[in-house]
């Protein structure tokens, strides 16, 4: 449904003022235009919004594990970045109940999964300005052409529990947002459960308050920039074990209660991969870490920021360095579209190496970089920096991309690598970066071989020849691919 032109509705006395005085919030209506409902990315050209820019979220939302149910507010601050006569958001299913712009109720239309909000008044460029989305209902999981391990992503559910882990695609499944890891935001989140369970998510915890019928609110606040497809929240009846990492950084990691010791002890190693990883990465760029270690039947792991989300016996010491690695890579440094995505997963599948050379000596990661090799000569998987959006999470940007980096470092030497790595945390820190922006700040700081090295290992069509230097001839295929 749309509304009559706003234009039409302007008496002629105004217009040619309006001519005069362009910035008039009176005149906005005329320049004003709908917000596109898609930014075009490469792999899924309808996610994210054109026209404005989410500030921060507020989620207040009430949980119920065993119903499996979500009803709350949504609270979204954001930007117009150009004249705005409507907006479109995305939100999968689930009722929408009212929807607010600046305090006075709004038109809205759903198209799929694009909520279009048409606010009374247009929205000047450069105008802050708040949306309300009260909603709910049973959400479910976005089906996803980039995970086919899964039915879908984001909402996720277990017999007592509920989680969120929603790469690349599946955050409108529990709140309505502008999802694309371009444009990040801040979070809070007061999430009301029984008290006889937790909640968890982003961030930090800030308060909590027994409401004394059987019900609480517990609140998180996370104060860097996130991807939509990084938040989560997790509701079930977990064990918290805090912990502490260097320079008293908070650890808190919440088991679901099932989760067995010997299952728990790789979580131990944490405050040294934070050590570690520091060191070569530069500073930890969140103010706290943990795990939120599920039951759920998925045999995987998801770098939830601040606090990875493990599916049911996913967690070992390669994912839990893996996880960690990607709060820098993925997480401070997101990616501009999608299909940057080795940017995260070459990176952090690569310091998993790195964990195992510091845990296990020096031979460890040689053997694995022959084994590896061999192994890729054979697959012959593409180049990591194009990936089709089915192999987003696959062979060529995990293992070839894993490799790429190793090769990078072999080239350019220890300290030039490294070098590189902490340049470009600490220029693209809680913002976005391209494959191309990492590939420019190798050639400021390396020669050209190491960026011609880097060049064949991420865009040719096939495996590069690489010397390891030693004797690569016959050697036994690796099938782990990723912690
Ligand atoms: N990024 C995850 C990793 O660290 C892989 C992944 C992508 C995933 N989408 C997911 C895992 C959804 C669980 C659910 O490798
Ligand atoms: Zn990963």
């Amino acid at each position: 449904m749309s509304r009559p032109s706003r234009i039409a509705r302007i008496p002629s006395g105004r217009l040619s003022a309006c001519v005069l005085v362009a910035t008039l919030g009176g005149c906005t209506a005329l320049f004003a235009e709908p917000g596109a409902s898609g930014l075009g990315d490469p792999f899924f050209p309808a996610l994210g919004n054109g026209g404005y820019d989410a500030v921060a979220y507020d989620l207040a939302l009430t949980i119920d594990p065993t119903a499996k149910t979500l009803d709350g507010v949504a609270t979204i601050d954001a930007r117009a970045l150009m004249a705005l006569s409507s907006f479109s958001l995305e939100l999968h299913r689930l009722d929408v109940r009212e929807v607010s712009v600046d305090g006075r109720p709004a038109d809205f239309v759903r198209d799929g999964d694009e909520l279009r909000v048409t606010p009374d008044d247009a929205l000047a460029e450069g105008a802050h300005f708040v949306v309300r989305v009260t909603y709910g209902g049973a959400p479910e999981a976005v089906p996803s052409a980039a995970v086919p391990f899964l039915p879908g992503v984001g909402w996720m559910t277990s017999d007592d529990s509920v989680y969120v882990m929603a790469e690349p695609n599946g955050a409108s499944s529990w709140f309505p947002c502008n999802d694309h890891p371009s444009d990040k935001a801040f979070y809070r989140f007061e999430l009301t459960v029984p008290v006889a369970d937790t909640a968890v998510a982003n961030g930090v915890p800030t308060a909590r308050v027994d409401h004394g019928d059987g019900t609480q609110t517990l609140t998180f606040v996370a104060s860097d920039p996130m991807a939509t497809y990084l938040a989560t929240i997790a509701v079930g009846p977990f064990e918290l074990v805090e912990d502490e990492g260097p320079g008293g950084l908070v650890l808190r990691h919440w088991f679901h209660p099932t989760i067995e010791a010997a299952q728990r002890a790789p979580f131990e190693r944490v405050p040294e991969m934070i050590s570690l990883f520091s060191e070569l990465f530069g500073g930890y760029p969140f103010e706290c870490f943990g795990s939120i270690v599920s039951n759920l039947q998925v045999g995987a792991a998801l770098e939830t920021q601040t606090v990875p989300t493990y599916g049911l016996h996913s967690a070992s010491p390669s994912t839990i360095a893996h996880e960690l690695a990607h709060q820098w890579f993925g997480d401070s440094v997101s990616v501009r579209s999608f299909s940057d995505v080795w940017l995260a997963e070459g990176f952090a599948s690569y310091a998993s190496w790195l964990w195992s050379e510091h845990a296990d000596g020096p031979e460890a990661i040689a053997r694995r970089a022959e084994r590896t090799y061999g192994m890729l000569r054979r697959a012959d998987p593409g180049p990591p920096a194009a990936p089709g959006v089915e192999d987003m999470f696959g062979m060529s940007v995990y293992v070839r991309g894993a490799f790429a980096l190793h090769a990078l470092r072999l080239t350019a030497g220890d300290e030039t690598f490294f070098e590189i790595l902490r340049t470009f945390t600490g220029r693209y820190r809680h913002g976005n970066a391209s494959v191309a922006d990492f590939e420019a700040v190798v050639a400021e700081l390396a020669g050209a071989e190491a960026s011609d090295t880097l060049a064949e290992w991420l865009h040719a069509e096939h495996v590069p020849e690489f010397d390891l230097g030693g004797d690569d001839a016959v050697v036994p295929a690796d099938t782990s691919t990723q912690g």
